[in-house]
């Protein structure tokens, strides 16, 4: 155990590497750092550079298991407290994440290798406008009165379901995690969160400052791998809930093993989100849209990303040359630059797999790759994860680039001359996650809207996880939501019927 329970400063860090330095070798358990309790660690990598930033305690069973019985014998205490002051200390945790925004935000960069100015910064206040969202959602924790008959008093309540485990990826996970603990926290659980191999600092920050409000055991971080520590997790007895987020193969395990001790699961799983472009568009805000939807500023390490854009026969040439344009012009380059619109691939083995999708995706018959943008000239990024984004035009439904989620800086633009036509190929796919229709003729569009096989369809916009609106999956990509109330109280909380029989 470590003599002094907390190693990293009270006061905003602006340096990102002695941050990191200082977060190394930890889990957070109990309201105190302490290191793995094998003493074994793993590396976190600066995918910009490939150094090594800090080591991660390697967790396993044990440290599972000490996290857990800690969050259940903090949970006891917690859930008496009233809900609205539960939400008041949450509330409390936003205004702290807002005053180390920006020491979250390059630490994110450090770790995952997203760019500062156009992605890590934003994760940094989205993160904080969680917490403060159901910071006020503490009220609504309550039930009804039913009239069962007139001499029976017959209510709900609304009560916590005990501890929570929760498994997080890298692609936001300060983001990510808000989702799942805020809630969960505020409905009277108390959570463990297993954070990803490749971004476990940012996350483990966080700790430290919530900790500074909540009671402790409330908020719990272990880091490890999935098998090693993330399965003990999602099987310990004392786990009344899991909620994941991460691929399908691993949602499928995850899942299993929620239904071997019959517990709730929520899982956000991947996606392969259709954009549709009608000629009638508002053309540069949809070009805009399309960069953004497809989330190249995150090297379109995105579930939600718009892998697939299907353009009107008419504009298909002049939407493809327009992006390819607007894609040129962004600037890769050290996640840290302010300059800098693209970073990183998050590690070597995603490196891989997605060069691999645009190799074969070269090789296939009558494909074109518009490979855009330019590789960063400086001589310490050499080492450095960065791909070239890539927009292919001549692949048909059948290719893998078309059907497979790539979580990399590809899209795919097929053109389309009839909505019905495109329709069927949208929904042409394992995934659901979330679409996007650009048109004025808002009769075609609210009609398929209806019809896009999809848990978030957009029209003329498309915005990410906007906290009060329920975000979550159909067919693979998911099963339930998050980010709302109903969210909140569906998956955090469970209804008990009492009856009071006075005649
Ligand atoms: P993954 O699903 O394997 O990892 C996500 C989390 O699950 C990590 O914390 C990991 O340690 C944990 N995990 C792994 N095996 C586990 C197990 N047996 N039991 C419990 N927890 C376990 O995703 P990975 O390997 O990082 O990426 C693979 C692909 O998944 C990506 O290429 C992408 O397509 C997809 N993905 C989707 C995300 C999304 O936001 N929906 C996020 C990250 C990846
Ligand atoms: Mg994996």
């Amino acid at each position: 155990m470590l003599d002094t329970p907390h190693p990293t400063p009270a006061a905003p860090c602006l340096d990102q590497q002695k941050l990191a330095t200082a977060l190394s070798g930890l889990h957070f358990i109990g309201g105190r750092y302490v290191p793995a309790r094998s003493g074994k660690s793993f590396a976190v990598v600066n995918p910009a550079t490939g150094e090594e930033v800090a080591r991660a305690a390697e967790g396993d069973a044990q440290d599972v298991d000490a996290a857990v019985q800690d969050a259940a014998r903090a949970q006891k205490e917690w859930a008496k407290m009233p809900a609205r002051k539960r939400g008041a200390l949450v509330h409390q945790c936003a205004a702290l994440l807002k005053e180390h925004a920006e020491e979250l935000a390059r630490l994110i960069a450090l770790e995952t290798g997203k760019a500062l100015r156009t992605e890590s910064r934003v994760e940094a206040g989205v993160v904080a406008d969680v917490f403060e969202f159901f910071g006020g959602l503490g009220g609504e924790l309550k039930g009804e009165s039913v009239p069962f008959a007139p001499n029976v008093l017959s209510v709900t309540v609304r009560e916590p379901l005990g501890v929570v485990g929760a498994i997080i990826p890298w692609n936001v996970p300060m983001l990510l995690m808000a989702l799942k603990v805020a809630p969960a926290l505020v409905a009277g659980n108390t959570v463990v969160v297993k954070s990803a191999e490749e971004a476990p600092l940012a996350v483990l920050r966080i700790c430290e400052l919530m900790n500074r409000v909540l009671p402790p055991g409330c908020f719990n971080m272990l880091s490890g791998m999935g098998p090693e520590c993330g399965a003990p997790l999602v099987e310990h007895k004392l786990v009344k809930k899991v909620t994941f987020t991460g691929s399908v193969e691993t949602g499928k395990i995850v899942a299993k093993a929620a239904a071997e001790k019959i517990v709730p699961v929520t899982l956000e799983l991947g996606g392969k989100s259709p954009m549709i472009v009608f000629a009638d568009c508002d053309f540069a805000k949809t070009v805009q849209g399309a960069l953004t939807s497809m989330r190249f500023t995150r090297q379109g390490q995105s579930c939600t990303a718009a892998s697939r854009i299907y353009v009107e026969r008419p504009v298909f040439d002049q939407f493809v040359e327009e992006m390819r344009k607007a894609v040129d012009a962004m600037v890769m380059g050290d996640p840290l630059d302010e300059k800098t619109d693209i970073g990183t691939i998050i590690s070597p083995g995603q490196f891989e797999k997605v060069q691999a999708f645009i190799e074969e995706g070269k090789k296939t018959a009558g494909a074109v790759a518009h490979e855009c943008s330019a590789l960063p000239k400086d001589q310490a990024l050499k080492k450095g994860l960065f791909l070239r984004p890539v927009i292919f035009t001549g692949l048909t439904r059948d290719s893998r680039l078309v059907q497979e989620e790539i979580f990399g800086p590809v899209t795919v633009i097929q053109p389309f001359d009839d909505p019905e036509a495109v329709l069927a190929e949208a929904n042409d796919s394992e995934y659901g996650l979330a679409a996007s229709l650009w048109t004025n003729n808002l009769k075609v569009g609210l009609d398929l809207a209806h019809r896009l096989e999809a848990g978030l369809v957009q029209i003329n916009q498309n915005l990410v996880v906007q906290a009060n609106l329920s975000y979550g999956g159909v067919k693979s990509s998911g099963l339930g939501k998050e980010a709302s109330l109903e969210a909140m109280l569906e998956h955090f909380t469970h209804k008990k019927t009492i009856m009071v029989n006075m005649g």
